[in-house]
């Protein structure tokens, strides 16, 4: 996959990915990341890319011309543009495993008060926030996507669809996990995962992870279809939970 990034701050991008997995991904050739500063693309002697919002109100914004030249340096007729920003649909798993296939990503970062409406529907941008509050500037949410979507490209992570047993990707929340020692400052590993009966490992994994969604995000419960297993586990954590 080819992601450019469109931003006025591309040093910001130097550091998150020159280590770990979406490195490894840069390294193998499963993805190439390009950054491309917007200021470049200012027709102003003064390099000038802001201005005052028509109408009145507080701050600067992102003026249409530089921005739309930007896109136009790197869009192709496989180009998906994204602009972060904190008034689009929020960002999901499913938004993400959707992203992850497509070919080429151009991520539109804004700043000031945002950017000229016009370029936006100029390019048919598709909106996505990262959550329902307001950044400085659009660049650490292009690196939130940009990690998220980098370690659903396959090969990306060291083992194949390991992501699959992760919080969203079947609407559910992880379980705990637990690593050595087996007992830490008194507190025991939970007495089934030292068994070495992975059907009931399985079991247990599968309730904690129902009893954690249904704590921390009974809303993620409304939008999943449970199996007989499940609605049944669900039933009794419920049934625990009035005693
Ligand atoms: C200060 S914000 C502008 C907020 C804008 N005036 C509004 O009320 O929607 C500047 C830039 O940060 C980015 N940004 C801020 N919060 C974000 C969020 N939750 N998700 C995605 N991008 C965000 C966007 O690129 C935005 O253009």
């Amino acid at each position: 996959m080819r992601i450019d990034v469109l931003t006025l701050f591309p040093n910001m991008f130097n550091s998150p990915f020159a280590e770990s997995i979406v490195k490894r991904g840069i390294d193998d050739g499963k993805i190439s990341l390009e950054y491309h500063n917007i200021r470049d693309f200012s027709q102003n002697k003064h390099n000038k890319v802001d201005d005052y919002p028509f109408g009145g109100g507080e701050g600067m914004l992102m003026q249409a011309e530089p921005v739309d030249l930007s896109i136009k340096k790197v869009k192709n007729e496989k180009s998906k543009i994204i602009y972060l920003t904190p008034s689009g649909s929020l960002l999901n798993q499913n938004i993400v495993k959707s992203l992850s296939e497509e070919e080429h990503l151009i991520l539109l970062c804004g700043h000031y008060e945002g950017i000229d409406q016009r370029v936006l529907d100029k390019h048919e941008v598709m909106e996505i926030s990262i959550g329902d509050y307001v950044l400085t500037g659009g660049e650490i949410p292009a690196m939130v996507l940009i990690d998220s979507i980098s370690r659903m490209i396959p090969g990306v992570l060291p083992k194949e669809d390991s992501f699959k047993n992760e919080s969203h990707y079947s609407g559910l929340l992880e379980h705990p996990q637990y690593t050595r020692p087996r007992v830490y400052e008194k507190r025991e590993v939970p007495k089934v995962l030292l068994s070495g009966n992975h059907k009931e490992i399985n079991k247990w994994c599968l309730y904690k992870s129902i009893e954690k969604t249904y704590t921390i995000r009974p809303d993620m419960l409304n939008n999943k279809i449970l199996s007989k297993e499940e609605k049944e586990m669900l039933d009794d954590i419920k049934a625990k939970d009035t005693l």
